[in-house]
């Protein structure tokens, strides 16, 4: 977990900042509460025992990826200034560093003259979208799946707009058939589209859904908060790949850089193909934008107060690891994308489970096989249960038993939803650690099936 040697860069980096003010009168710091705080951060550091090991390649559970030691750094670094990237007065250099890292966010996407800013993660970036969206297309509807987030439909009754859910294919993503038909109604404004949604990165097919807005005119907001960064990636399939290369045709865009951009949270990113969508964000403030005629970023976002540390933290991770294809940031999502087609081909070839589709992105779903899907939802949550007594963190998701319709075999369905296994396996380490994984999930399964899992299987 301890770096020695980025902790030293950290203290050299410290003392190079330091030297940046040097001409300032010296003064002596009445921070109250110095003598005590070794103290208090030990305590600290023994609360924060309270947590599943996220940092560990045997924690792959949810989406929890630690930021990269460098962001963590550069955040601490800015926190000796604590800028406020609000306005250019609260934070000089770190409004132009955010600047400079959403412009390489948007070139990810194949956009330059945009808009764009970073704010608190993907609920704020999206309600932004949509908030848009609203002042785009007046009164008409906000369309997003069922396997969407569930921000959206929250968000939509935040802004007092009109939602509707749309049901999903048999691989979560939004289905075709039906967006055809509601979209031809006419009272549809915006057309959320989920590259990688929360629960089974499935992405949705955004090339058909750019051919109905080119017959439509309705716009399309991608929600790419997780799978935005996949972009990069050269081991996607077909599906996928394609979907994501059209990303730069929606009409906005919201990846998150504290899902899989290695940042620390507090960091989303909203970004609008047409630059004019600031005009809706148009305000002025008797107390704020006096420093510059130059743009502050507050004057093109909802929240005021934001972290420019969150900026410094960004930019210089992207300056260490630039966005790019065949580099070494895409190289780590290649790496979390090949662990889940090493486990699902795991999961597959062991008649003890039964697995729903192909991971699209890094994220596999599983269950274990049984009489009926309410035995294996009953077996799902047991086996997550004796897996963590092994160190092995997986997660739990309840959903549509048709993901499963095509595997299920024998297996009665008794329920129009399944509690099955989740694994999201986001870190780089991930790959070299299947093997380990497979074995405590193979070894907390045998617990849980027992005698009477081999004859389960063998019916
Ligand atoms: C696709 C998608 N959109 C939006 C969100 C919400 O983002 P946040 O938790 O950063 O607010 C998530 C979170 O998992 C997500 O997966």
């Amino acid at each position: 977990m301890l770096e020695q040697r980025s902790l030293d860069s950290f203290l050299e980096a410290v003392k190079k900042l330091d030297a940046g003010f040097a001409g300032l009168p010296a003064f002596e710091s009445k921070v109250p509460g110095m003598e005590r705080l070794a103290g208090v951060l030990n305590a600290t550091a023994e609360r924060l025992h309270d947590n599943y090991p996220y940092f560990h390649p045997l924690y792959a559970g949810q989406m929890l990826k630690p930021p990269h030691p460098v962001a963590r750094l550069a955040y601490a670094l800015a926190m000796w200034i604590n800028p406020n990237n609000h306005a250019l007065d609260g934070g000089r250099a770190t409004s132009a560093m955010e600047k400079e890292a959403v412009a390489e966010i948007a070139a990810m996407c194949g956009w330059k003259d945009c808009l764009g800013h970073l704010c608190g993660g993907g609920t704020m970036a999206n309600l932004e979208a949509l908030w848009v969206a609203s002042q785009v297309h007046p009164g008409k509807k906000i369309l997003a799946s069922e396997q969407a987030h569930y921000t959206h439909k929250r968000i939509s009754a935040v802004l007092q707009l009109q939602f509707e859910s749309m049901p999903c294919d048999a691989r979560g993503r939004t289905d075709m058939n039906f967006l055809a038909k509601r979209v031809a109604r006419g009272d549809v404004g915006t057309v959320v589209a989920t590259m990688g949604t929360t629960a089974t990165g499935s992405v949705d097919p955004l090339p058909e859904i750019l051919a109905l807005k080119g017959r439509h005119g309705f716009r399309i907001h991608a929600d790419a908060a997780y799978g935005g960064y996949f972009v990069l990636a050269g081991n996607l399939g077909a599906g996928a790949r394609k979907a994501l290369a059209q990303i730069g045709g929606a009409d906005s865009i919201v990846i998150d850089p504290h899902k899989h951009g290695l940042q620390p949270y507090g960091c989303g990113c909203v970004l609008f193909r047409d630059p004019s969508a600031g005009r809706f964000y148009k305000h002025d403030s008797p107390y704020t934008y006096f420093s510059s005629a130059e743009l502050h970023l507050g004057e093109i976002s909802l929240e005021c107060s934001r972290p420019g540390a969150a900026a410094a933290a960004l930019w210089t991770t992207q300056k260490l690891l630039p966005l790019v294809h065949g580099g070494e940031f895409a190289s780590g999502l290649e790496k979390g994308r090949a662990a889940a087609l090493a486990l699902f081909e795991k999961l597959e070839n062991d008649e003890r489970f039964v697995t729903a589709f192909a991971p699209e992105l890094d994220i596999v779903i599983f269950a274990p096989r049984a009489r009926s899907v309410s035995e294996a939802s009953a077996r799902s949550r047991q086996i997550f249960n004796a897996a963590a007594k092994r160190n092995l963190h997986l997660a739990v998701a309840e959903l549509p038993t048709e993901f499963w319709a095509a595997n299920l075999g024998t297996i009665q369905r008794d329920r129009e939803t399944m509690t099955c296994l989740r694994s999201v396996l986001m870190k780089p380490e991930h790959l070299e650690w299947i093997p380990r994984i497979w074995d405590e999930l193979s070894a907390s399964t045998a617990e849980v099936l027992g005698a009477d899992g081999a004859s389960v299987c063998a019916s």
